[in-house]
């Protein structure tokens, strides 16, 4: 009996150890085992590597952080701690597609909390709720017929910007001024605010709002962080304002129910027939016009500096542009028509978006383990998608330094590695609205103005848009083909444009003098 119950002991000895050497080989061999985590490093404690992560955007150089890691770990996905969280660098193309075709299978959206402190919602729930409530409320505004009413509005503007911004100076900054034209836009589409003095109350709360955004987020007094917090609460305060008074002018008829985003969302329910709060729609309209529009001025503004930079390339816009200004009737605005036909002017754009794309890449969370690659990805790690691994990748875009619109005739770039806009069900839902902004900013840059940048040399800040660092102070000179009225004509020459730089046809007068002497100005703005 004790020779059975000996061997019985040891049968379940032997039976445990196999089991728990098959439960641990395989825990070691497969998931969790920290060797099959991505290659890679987690930094300092708490930290991580975010200053590097942040820092190599504040030299202008945001790509250096994921190629570094890329020829050091892996050229895939390599691990590293950001903002406070676990992550893993996704890289390339195929990185690309596998997280925009997993979104809400492997994946979900996901805010570094800076972001959720910044934009506290008044439902308590979190911003990866808010934005999936967000994106019912957008189709509407961004479908086709709606956009194509937005060119003439986006036209009228931009006119009214050129006027009142940059004619009568010698010499301009780019960026805010930029930023003005895109904020005027946003406000009049998305709350029909359209007077230039209550939009320039919102601007700088603006900027501060957006550097705070991607920011350690330590709420002390002076960090970015909490100089973001402070604007953000200011600019919702003035929104409910306008929410209040909206509402007053629907109930009296004074307002239409479909004259922009801010009707639409007073009158939209949820599934369960409830209406937004105003608080919410605050949010709603100021996580809008922060997405809408740093981002187009950041591209705007680098539309602006290589043009400059690269003679023969506005000239092809130039030429594109005026083709189409020749073709409108005096005083009539574009339209989606003349859209379609800037083709060389988008491509410029494009190329703009892949050198200087204005967001850099976005985060996701692992909402269940999973291997990528042969690497193990847990549940609860935050993971970034970088557009820099591809836009900046000579594997994909052949000497990626050099601006070439041409990389956009043809077919394009190969799939999922031209991103600006990202991809898959959370691709942004404004890039169809930011095409038109741009290209309608285009039109009238082109055919007013030929300009010199200041600074030869201008560093660029990415923080965390590109912005070159002084602004991009430019001088710039008119262009008289089809723009200017004689009388305005005159006042440049008497506000010190500097003379010798008049351009008639895209071509430099030798100096003001001849262009008096031997132009009849009742006939400019005609060919020449
Ligand atoms: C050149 C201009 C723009 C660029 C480069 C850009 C780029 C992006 C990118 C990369 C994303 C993140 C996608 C992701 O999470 O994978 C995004 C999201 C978003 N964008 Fe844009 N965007 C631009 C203009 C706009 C405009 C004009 C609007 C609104 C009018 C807008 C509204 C949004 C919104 C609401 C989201 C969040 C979508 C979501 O979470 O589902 N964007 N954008």
């Amino acid at each position: 009996m004790e020779v059975f119950y000996l061997s019985l002991l040891c049968l379940i000895a032997l039976f445990v150890s196999v089991s728990l050497h098959f439960i641990f080989y395989k825990k070691n061999s497969g998931r969790g085992s920290t060797e099959t985590l991505p290659p890679g490093k987690t930094g300092w404690p708490v930290i991580g590597e975010s200053l590097e992560f942040l820092s190599t955007g504040w030299k202008g150089h945001p790509e250096k952080f994921v190629f570094d890691r890329m020829s050091k770990y892996s050229c895939n996905v390599f691990k590293t701690h950001l903002l406070g969280e676990k992550a893993a660098v996704f890289c390339g193309p195929t990185c690309n597609k596998f997280l925009f075709s997993n979104e809400n299978k492997l994946v979900q959206a996901w805010w570094p909390n800076s972001v959720n402190k910044i934009f506290p919602s008044s439902t308590q729930t979190s911003s990866k709720e808010e934005a999936i409530k967000m994106r019912k409320l957008l189709p509407n505004f961004f479908k086709p017929e709606a956009l194509k009413h937005y060119v003439g509005i986006m036209d009228h503007i931009a006119q009214c910007h050129f006027a009142t911004n940059w004619e009568n100076k010698s010499q301009i900054e780019v960026f805010p001024l930029v930023k003005r034209y895109t904020f005027w836009v946003a406000c009049k589409l998305f709350v029909s605010v359209e007077d230039p003095n209550h939009v320039a109350k919102f601007a700088d709360p603006f900027s501060v709002l957006a550097s705070g955004l991607i920011s350690i987020p330590i709420d002390l007094p002076g960090t970015p962080f909490n100089r973001a917090i402070k604007a953000s609460n200011f600019i919702r305060k003035e929104l409910v304002l306008i929410i209040k008074q909206r509402k007053i002018d629907l109930a009296e008829g004074k307002a239409s129910p479909t004259q922009d985003i801010l009707s639409h969302m007073l009158l939209t329910s949820d599934e369960d027939g409830k209406f937004m709060n105003e608080l919410d729609i605050a949010d709603k309209i100021l996580g809008l016009l922060i997405g809408g529009h740093d981002t187009a001025s950041s591209a705007c503004t680098f539309i602006v500096k290589y043009l400059a930079e690269i003679p023969e390339i506005y000239e092809g816009v130039y030429k594109e542009q005026k083709e189409i200004a020749k073709s409108k009737a005096p005083g009539e605005l574009l339209n989606w028509d003349d859209i379609q036909k800037m083709k060389y002017s988008w491509n410029v754009a494009c190329e703009v978006l892949r050198v200087a794309s204005p967001l850099q890449g976005a985060f996701r969370e692992a909402i269940a383990d999973f291997m990528f690659n042969g690497f193990y990805i847990p549940k609860g790690w935050k993971l970034y998608w970088s557009v820099n691994s591809t836009h900046k990748n000579p594997e994909f875009f052949a000497e990626p330094q050099k601006f070439d619109p041409s990389r956009f005739e043809g077919s394009g770039p190969a799939p999922y590695t031209f991103v600006p806009f990202g991809g898959g069900p959370r691709m942004c839902p404004g890039k169809e609205y930011a095409r038109l902004e741009i290209l309608v900013f285009m039109h009238h840059l082109v055919k007013r103005f030929k300009w010199e940048k200041v600074i030869a040399d201008e560093k660029i800040v990415v923080d965390p848009m590109p912005i070159p660092a002084k602004g991009l102070p430019a001088i710039y000179f008119v262009n008289l083909y089809n723009s200017l009225s004689p009388s305005l004509v005159h006042s440049f020459f008497n506000h010190g444009v500097r003379a010798g730089k008049f351009y008639i046809e895209n071509k430099a007068l030798s100096n003001k003098d001849d262009f008096i002497n031997n132009k009849n100005l009742s006939h400019v703005g005609r060919t020449t």
